[in-house]
């Protein structure tokens, strides 16, 4: 159809993706100063975003009286049913805070999910002050949506009659494909698609099936719901899709057994292991030797060449393991970007057993001062870089055998 391919965002957790919702609420309502439309979702998804907006910072910075709020799908279930969307979102902050005349309820306690459908079709068009959409006049400035987990968005359901339906505002949904199996009312597809912004919060592990078939182009209504403008996918940690690694960067301070994890590791998955102390220009030898610390300047050019093996390797689909402390963040943008392949594998230990450990390794002497600048260095990988974080305290093999569980992939070649 033309429109533009979504943006993905990864978010750390269902938390930060609340408040990244709530912020791109705000800055929709704040890029038009005239009345707002506002197309919440139900099921669970939003519900942390719903009470978020109920909080001080960002009730007092919602300008109510121009906000009008409707919802993408209700459950023909009547009006304070556990199962209703929009009593959900009353109660999770519109009651509280939105004028009672801004609500814009489906109609679900008469009639049939037809009449329904009609009736909130004939709401929206007053609404709107037509009955056909103009493209260049959206209906809404921002439409929120979940992902079922068969795919399906609002309630149009896979390989249902109303996913294709064009001509008509709202359908009524006798069945649903997916609990809870009551009927529903759902807008359409065109309708939905005529905002500013569609925004999808997909967040947990429950979701990272779907979610991976959707973002392999699977024709599900997930993939079919696009705004005529702009499509954002918030997604966080836990449900963002597994990519096949190419290349595995085992980490952590000094003495955490980066060099023994990533050789075995190697080992089991028939992959090259590099040391990533051996990509080090001349340079940094020369200075390293002389016994002088590398400042971060001396680092960017080494973290380079490591990045550029990865790209080399994956290039030529030649997997790779590569050992590098890699403490802080920025070092980690440099060797990982936005690489959803190239997988972080955290050594994780605290100070005492790292010190324990160094203490019983042969012939090798690191000051403890050294240690302790090292843990003072230490950024530990967040959830947003989505990291395989393995304690050290295990003998090798165990430690091997859960890298390759968390990362589901073969654990046949030894
Ligand atoms: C509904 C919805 C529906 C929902 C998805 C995701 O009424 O159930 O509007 O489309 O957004 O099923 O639901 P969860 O957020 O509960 O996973």
């Amino acid at each position: 159809m033309g429109t533009p391919s979504p943006e993905l965002v990864r978010v750390a957790d269902k938390a930060a993706m609340a408040q990244a919702a709530a912020d791109l609420l705000l800055a929709r309502i704040g890029a038009n100063s005239g009345r707002v439309a506002i197309c919440l979702t139900g099921g669970s998804s939003p519900k942390q975003l719903y009470e978020l907006l109920a909080t001080k910072s960002y009730r007092d910075r919602i300008p109510w009286p121009r906000v009008h709020w409707f919802i993408g799908d209700e459950r023909f279930v009547p009006p304070g049913d556990p199962l209703h969307n929009m009593t959900m979102a009353r109660h999770a902050f519109l009651d509280a805070c939105a004028p009672a005349s801004n609500i814009h309820p489906v109609p679900t306690e008469t009639g049939s999910p037809e009449s329904s459908a009609d009736a909130y079709a004939r709401e929206l068009m007053t609404f709107y002050g037509a009955d056909a959409l103009d493209p260049a006049r959206p209906l809404f400035d921002l439409v929120l949506l979940g992902i079922g987990p068969d795919g399906h968005v609002a309630s149009l359901f896979p390989g249902y009659p109303a996913v294709d339906v064009r001509d008509r505002w709202v359908v009524g949904v006798d069945k649903a494909h997916v609990a809870p199996f009551v009927p529903r009312v759902s807008l359409t597809l065109p309708v939905l698609a005529s905002c500013r912004t569609m925004l999808f919060e997909v967040g947990g592990a429950d979701k990272r099936p779907i979610l991976t078939r959707v973002l392999a182009g699977e024709y599900l209504p997930a993939n079919r719901a696009r705004s005529n403008e702009r499509t954002t996918f918030l997604i966080d940690a836990a449900a963002w899709p597994d990519t096949p690694p190419h290349a595995l960067i085992v980490m952590g301070v000094a003495s955490s057994g980066k060099s023994t994890v990533g050789e075995a590791l190697g080992r089991r998955l028939g992959w090259r292991f590099e040391d990533g102390d051996s990509f080090h220009p001349p340079a940094n030898v020369a200075k390293m030797s002389a016994g002088h610390p590398l400042t971060d300047e001396d680092r960017w050019p080494w973290l380079q060449a490591i990045a550029d093996e990865i790209a080399r390797c994956r290039a030529e689909g030649e997997p790779i393991i590569i050992a590098c402390s890699a403490l802080k963040k920025a070092y980690r943008k440099i060797l990982v970007g936005d690489r959803g392949d190239v997988r972080l594998v955290y050594l994780e230990g605290d100070r005492e057993l790292i010190g324990d450990r160094m203490g019983h390794r042969k012939g090798h002497f690191m000051p403890t001062g050294l240690l302790d600048s090292q843990f003072a260095t230490l950024e530990p990988p967040a959830a947003d870089e989505h990291p395989i974080t393995v304690l050290v305290d295990a003998p090798v093999e165990s430690i091997v055998d859960q890298v390759l569980q968390q990362l589901h992939i073969g654990q046949g070649r030894a």
